[in-house]
């Protein structure tokens, strides 16, 4: 393993602002289109993020949506600490739950939500479709669901972007590496078709809505560096159970 997929890995633990700086210049503008989704609706009274990472999500759906319980789900045991650190630092930890999915099993099998965020998850996961339908399992009847990826067709070239991460001033030691680590972390993601082959594979079928976002580069802005999705879950949900709810215990 070379020093960029060490990087890739453990950045977010072993640097965090160096990572906080460089996810908020690449990422920030899909937060942005994401917080406009979210305040176009009435709060919801239940919503979750799920794949939860560091937390960036969970916590700022506690500030966009200040009547909302939020719950916040992660594979990675590693990364919920981080973002409980994080909601304690914020003072948010009474507004936010964390869980863990172990082995496939949600830590809240009963828990309904009137609104999912997926953001930067279906690519992660290795299985967008399959991901797609636990979160289906998890909305109450016409609940709806966002989730937000980078595009890997994006019209957006590795030096492009990191030149823009760059304006946030990496330490100097360490930019070849993470150069290096960026576009490792591009090249996982997922073109735009294989993430609508995944909405059609899923439960949900179709997307609602698609939203295009753009990223603003040092000297012009691309308009697909993102899309969002609005999925719907029907206004009547099939029964946990009967829906390919994993088994417990
Ligand atoms: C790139 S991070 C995005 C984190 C966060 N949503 C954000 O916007 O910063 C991808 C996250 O997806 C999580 N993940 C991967 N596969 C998953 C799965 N099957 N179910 C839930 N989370 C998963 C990873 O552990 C990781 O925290």
């Amino acid at each position: 393993m070379g020093l960029a997929d060490l990087l890739l890995d453990h950045w977010p633990r072993l640097f965090p602002q160096t990572y906080e700086r460089i996810a908020r210049a690449w990422l920030e503008p899909a937060y942005a289109a994401l917080a406009e989704e979210v305040r176009a609706r009435p709060d919801p009274q239940a919503a979750l993020d799920y794949g939860t990472g560091p937390g960036s999500v969970a916590l700022r759906l506690a500030q966009w949506c200040p009547d909302a319980r939020i719950d916040a789900a992660d594979v990675s045991d590693n990364l919920l600490i981080r973002a409980e650190d994080e909601a304690r630092r914020k003072g948010l930890s009474r507004r936010i739950r964390f869980g863990l999915i172990d082995r496939g099993r949600f830590p809240w099998p009963e828990a309904r939500y009137d609104l999912v965020v997926a953001a930067f998850v279906l690519y992660a996961s290795g299985g967008a479709a399959a991901l797609l339908d636990q979160i289906h399992l998890r909305l109450r009847p016409g609940a709806r669901c966002l989730v937000v990826e980078g595009l890997r067709d994006a019209a957006v070239a590795d030096a492009e972007l990191f030149a823009a991460c760059e304006t946030a001033r990496a330490p100097r030691l360490l930019r070849g590496a993470l150069r290096r680590a960026l576009a490792a972390q591009r090249a996982r993601l997922l073109p735009r078709e294989r993430i609508l082959a995944a909405v059609r594979d899923s439960r949900f079928g179709v997307a609602a809505r698609a939203r295009d976002i753009g990223l603003p580069l040092p000297d012009r802005t691309v308009s697909d560096a993102f899309v969002l999705l609005e999925l719907r879950a029907p206004e009547h949900v099939q029964p946990a159970a009967a829906a390919g709810e994993p088994a417990r215990g």
